[in-house]
């Protein structure tokens, strides 16, 4: 308010002066001004960070950029980086240091608010004697967006200072953070000299826009990112973050018309211009709006020819065109009519601003979304006289924006439809292969070069592959194993089970990878939540390329789920193996693994109904992978993480990358290293590294108490003889007295005698040999008649009769607090996954697991 009372009275003195010089004079004076104003007017929720170290420093403009070392806001990973710093004369303060990391590093910036922020990040490549940062390669990630790629000055010239703008979603899981990756090229460095942030205000960007060539309008969801490719105030000069309250620098128009002859710049008072409900001077300053191009020769009735602006734009992306509009020139309303063109096709015809303004000199925006084919460079804008004959022609434009949108994999560098070339690439070009992923990628920069250079090293001795090509699948599975007698491994068809999904399709899904959409994280690496085209939601796990679980798990996946239908077997939708990628696609299940309704989370308790029906549905599970199919199926890996609900809270096994066939009839058990979970462990198989179904049995033992008790298999951070549950839970049901250490919240409502089949349920299934343990079928049995008691008592306290209940938990009874901070309870299950062999594992914690004579 006090800003555009000043303006008013400096607009009125112009008037005074005459017109003539007004607009230089005008801007002169504004510039003084703003230098008092502006300073005082900050952007919400932004933060100014110059790259180096020092003291808070002062530009020209007025902005103080705070440096980023010992920052408050902006956290630096722990990096191998450098600051280098020169003293050339003549550039702005920002551009006289540099921060050069020569290893993938993370500036993690807190912002107040969630929503949509504008990011700037500036590049000057400051001579120093140590590194040339002209010649440096380099790729910049904003969480999860690829906003540069295999950037270099070296390719574009000496055209800096670079300033790129984004516009990067800050929210969903990420939280109040802007993550900014910078990621050197191998054997290059990266750099950096100064980042942005400001808040975008609310509305500033339009949900949806009308498409060029005209259809229905186009939906902007907010996690598409922006990439402004120009900004344009026609007619008027440039304005610098100083004239713009959100920091925007708007150029001159004058080096995109086609032809300068067929313009004449215009301007009128700043005070004259009106901002009607809808428009602010966040969506443009007023020196914008004052200032336009219109016709040469405007007015004479008879001139036919359009004024043309060219910008040159990557090919391959969508753009938000936004223009914006202010008749400056009419005298009076409806009198000023023309034509917009964008890429020669009608956007608006006969357009009459006064029409939706209602009033001269009022601002006034329309957005557009146009789609730069491939083979074309170029987005041409165009304002011309309409077929009417009656009125004087002109046409004007004020301002015009240009934001490259982010594709659907994340990314505002590199085409997608690219990747097509990946098959034919030559297999030894690590560039082009690098190039590629990254076309591809739009995922953390750091993932991508170290990936692709463990990728591109394994290409290269390998032969010529196809996607899927790994099919038919080898005889045996097993890594060290050669003795397995899996030879009934036969080659499957991939029709049979889920379908081969393009990475792609992968790609946006998961919307490249979101980090938001992380539902857990595992030995063989994350899990996504994902959305498929034809809208089914899905589980996406994609092997992280240094997992422990390699590629025979991934086969064996995806072999034993083509084979296996069952209800409470999670079913495979499909499967990607393109680029080296191992990426497996699920049924979603919205309930999340068991353990994470058990403790740990702030999920409602289950129920023991609830719990006796999900003991029951795994257990159906696994006795059919032992006996349903052809060939008995060990799943080698039960645990309560490996138990997923849907949202019915129906219980599915999951998790069959350690499967491996059961024994043949004559054998009787299968050799094999030892792997698994620790806790869950079978100690027979531990001891004597023999596989059978029985090993299955006793990790369905561990769960069965895990549910019973609501904690951890194993807790190292409790009392010694608590640590490991099979063990404490065995004491408390020998003593006949399991009911001391169940879940508090099952108190009151857990039948004595489902409770007693229950604990001698898993107290068979915990025996110590294999041949004392029953078979699932028999634990199915005996927990569908714990299931029934409770039932049947849950109906007669119905019916008024309560005498059967454990009335209320006793005194003595430990409360067992999740154990938060040691890793083990952690619902991402990062521990847990651990597959390593036992024998490289001697704690104290686990001792008494390796030598199970010591219980
Ligand atoms: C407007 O046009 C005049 C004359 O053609 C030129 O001298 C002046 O620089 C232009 N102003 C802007 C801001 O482009
Ligand atoms: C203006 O440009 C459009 C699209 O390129 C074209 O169709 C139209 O004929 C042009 N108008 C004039 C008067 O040249």
């Amino acid at each position: 308010m006090y800003m555009l009372l000043l303006l008013n009275f400096v607009s009125y003195v112009i008037e005074e002066m005459g017109d003539t010089n007004g607009l230089c004079f005008l801007c002169l004076l504004y510039v003084c001004l703003n230098s008092v104003v502006c300073t005082s007017a900050i952007p919400v929720d932004s933060s100014l960070i110059y790259c180096g170290e020092g003291e808070a420093m002062k530009l020209d403009d007025g902005r103080v950029f705070e440096p980023d070392s010992g920052n408050s806001i902006a956290s630096l990973s722990a990096n191998s980086y450098i600051v280098v710093s020169n003293t050339e004369l003549g550039v702005s303060k920002l551009y006289t240091s540099a921060r050069v990391f020569t290893r993938t590093s993370t500036y993690t910036i807190s912002t107040k608010q969630i929503g949509r922020h504008w990011l700037r990040l500036h590049f000057y490549p400051v001579e120093n004697s140590q590194y040339n940062l002209e010649s440096a390669v380099f790729s910049v990630v904003a969480n999860g967006i690829t906003l540069l790629h295999g950037f270099s000055f070296s390719k574009m010239g000496k055209k800096y200072p670079l300033i790129k703008e984004y516009v990067i979603e800050v929210g969903g899981l990420s939280s109040k953070k802007l993550v900014l990756t910078l990621s050197p090229w191998d054997g290059s460095i990266a750099f950096i000299n100064g980042i942005e942030i400001a808040f975008v205000p609310n509305g500033q960007f339009p949900s949806s826009a009308v498409p060029i060539p005209l259809g229905a309008a186009v939906d902007i969801p907010t996690h598409v990112a922006f990439d402004t490719a120009y900004r344009i105030n026609m007619g008027g000069p440039l304005l610098t973050p100083k004239n713009d309250i959100l920091w925007r620098i708007w150029e001159s128009d004058k080096p995109f018309l086609v032809n300068a002859a067929t313009a004449r710049n215009v301007s009128t008072d700043l005070s004259l211009v009106k901002y009607p409900a809808g428009v602010s001077v966040e969506i443009a300053p007023n020196l914008v709006y004052a200032t336009a191009q219109e016709m040469a020769d405007a007015n004479v009735s008879d001139q036919k020819f359009n004024i043309s602006w060219a910008f040159e734009v990557d090919e391959g992306f969508s753009y938000l065109i936004r223009m914006h509009f202010c008749d400056i020139v009419s005298v009076a309303l409806n009198s000023l009519v023309f034509n917009i063109y964008i890429n020669n096709q009608l956007a608006i015809e006969s357009f009459d601003i006064s029409s939706k303004t209602m009033a001269l000199s009022a601002a006034y925006f329309i957005d557009f979304v146009v789609n730069v084919s491939m083979g074309s460079h170029q987005i041409l804008v165009q304002v011309g006289p309409p077929d009417l004959r009656d009125l004087p022609t002109n046409a004007i434009l004020n301002g015009l924006e240009i934001m490259k949108m982010s594709n659907p994999c994340d990314s505002l560098d590199g085409n997608f439809s690219a990747y097509n070339i990946v098959s034919k690439a030559p297999k030894n070009d690590k560039h082009v292969m690098l190039l590629l992923f990254s076309l591809l990628g739009g995922f953390a920069a750091l993932v991508l070069c170290s990936a692709v250079f463990i990728l591109c090293f394994c290409r290269q001795k390998r032969p010529k592959r196809q996607p899927s090509s790994w099919f038919p699948l080898p005889t045996h599975v097993g890594n060290s194993d050669t003795r397995a007698s899996a030879g009934s491994f036969t080659s499957i068809t991939p029709s049979l089970g889920g379908r081969i999904l393009a990475f792609s399709e992968i790609c946006e899904a998961t919307k490249n990878f979101d980090e938001s959409l992380v539902l857990g994280v595992g030995g063989f690496g994350k899990v996504y939540r994902g959305v498929l085209e034809n809208g089914v939601v899905v589980a996406i796990k994609r092997a992280n390329p240094r997992s422990q679980q390699g590629l025979v798990e991934f086969r064996t996946e995806i072999e034993m789920l083509t084979k296996l239908r069952h209800r409470h077997l999670v079913s495979l939708i499909g499967y990607c193996e393109e680029l080296n990628e191992m990426i497996l696609v699920y049924e979603f299940m919205a309930g999340g693994p068991l353990r994470k309704n058990l403790y740990g989370s702030d999920l409602l308790p289950l129920t023991w109904k609830q719990r006796l029906e999900i003991c029951t549905g795994a257990a159906k599970g696994l006795h059919y992978l032992h006996t349903g199919a052809e060939e008995s199926i060990i799943h080698r890996d039960v645990k309560t993480t490996n138990i997923l609900l849907d949202e019915n809270l129906t219980a599915k096994v999951a998790d069959f990358g350690l499967s491996k066939l059961g024994p043949t009839l004559d054998q009787t058990h299968v050799s094999t290293v030892v792997k698994g979970s620790f806790g869950y462990l079978d100690p027979e198989y531990f001891r004597r590294q023999q596989l059978t179904e029985k090993s299955d049995v006793y990790s369905f033992g561990v769960v069965l108490m895990e549910v019973l008790c609501a904690r951890p298999a194993i807790n190292p951070a409790l009392p010694r003889e608590q640590v490991n549950i099979a063990e404490w839970a065995m004491n408390w049901q020998k003593k006949g007295q399991l009911e001391q250490i169940i879940d508090p919240h099952l108190a009151g409502s857990v039948t004595l005698d489902s409770l007693r089949i229950f604990g001698e349920t898993a107290e068979k299934c915990l025996a110590e040999y294999g041949t004392e343990r029953p078979s699932m079928g028999d634990v199915l049995w005996n927990l569908e008649y714990a299931l029934q008691l409770q039932e049947a008592s849950m109906q007669s306290i119905a019916d008024g009769n309560s005498a059967n209940h454990i009335p209320e938990i006793p005194d003595l009874i430990p409360y067992i607090e999740p154990a938060n901070g040691n890793g083990v309870d952690t619902v991402s299950d990062q521990e847990s996954d651990v597959t390593a062999t036992m024998t490289t594992t001697t704690t104290g914690v686990f001792s008494q697991l390796i030598n199970p004579k010591g219980r």
